[in-house]
């Protein structure tokens, strides 16, 4: 499947692979919740915590690797062929935003629960359920970008073009 895409796209669909993996194995971790007493549901909690903030860290990455490395030449020459154009660039960085912030939400419902007393089950199974749908926007996000952006990218780019896009990727 990576190598559909041009060898300098390649980090980014990695990206996207590890962050499906990386939801997977959280969910895992969450559902592992059902019928266990105090001490395992906080071990599962700070669990969640850890692996949220590393899932925030590469998804940071990720976006400034999209935002500042990719889009920028991917937009003009895509744009300039009519091809999706600009709206598709737009409606992808405003899905970062949400993305961020459904993840900056997922991670004070975690905070609230490690920090207070009453460590239950339930109330974890309610962040793996919203777990559960920031997941399905995370995955619906990446198709979107590999079969309307990047997808296309391999048809459409230049020597030039890919140039310009692995040197905005070193200078970040
Ligand atoms: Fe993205
Ligand atoms: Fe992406």
């Amino acid at each position: 499947m990576i190598n559909e895409f041009p060898p300098v796209l390649q980090g980014i669909i990695r990206d996207h692979d590890d962050l499906r993996s990386a939801f997977a194995a959280l969910i895992k971790t969450g559902m592992e919740v059902e019928r266990k007493e105090y001490e395992v549901v906080r071990k599962i909690v700070t669990s969640l915590e850890k692996h949220l903030r590393e899932i925030d860290e590469l998804v940071g990455r990720h976006v400034r690797k999209e935002e500042e490395g990719v889009f920028p030449v991917l937009r003009t020459v895509l744009s300039a062929r009519e091809e999706p154009g600009n709206t598709i660039f737009e409606v992808l960085e405003a899905e970062h935003d949400h993305l961020e912030k459904a993840l900056a939400s997922l991670a004070s419902m975690c905070a609230s629960i490690g920090s207070g007393a009453d460590v239950s089950p339930e109330r974890v199974d309610l962040v793996v359920t919203k777990l559960r749908v920031v997941e399905a926007e995370f995955l619906s996000h990446f198709m979107k970008e590999e079969k309307s952006v990047y997808g296309r990218a391999g048809e459409v780019l230049t020597e030039d073009d890919i140039g310009r896009i692995e040197q905005a990727l070193d200078s970040l």
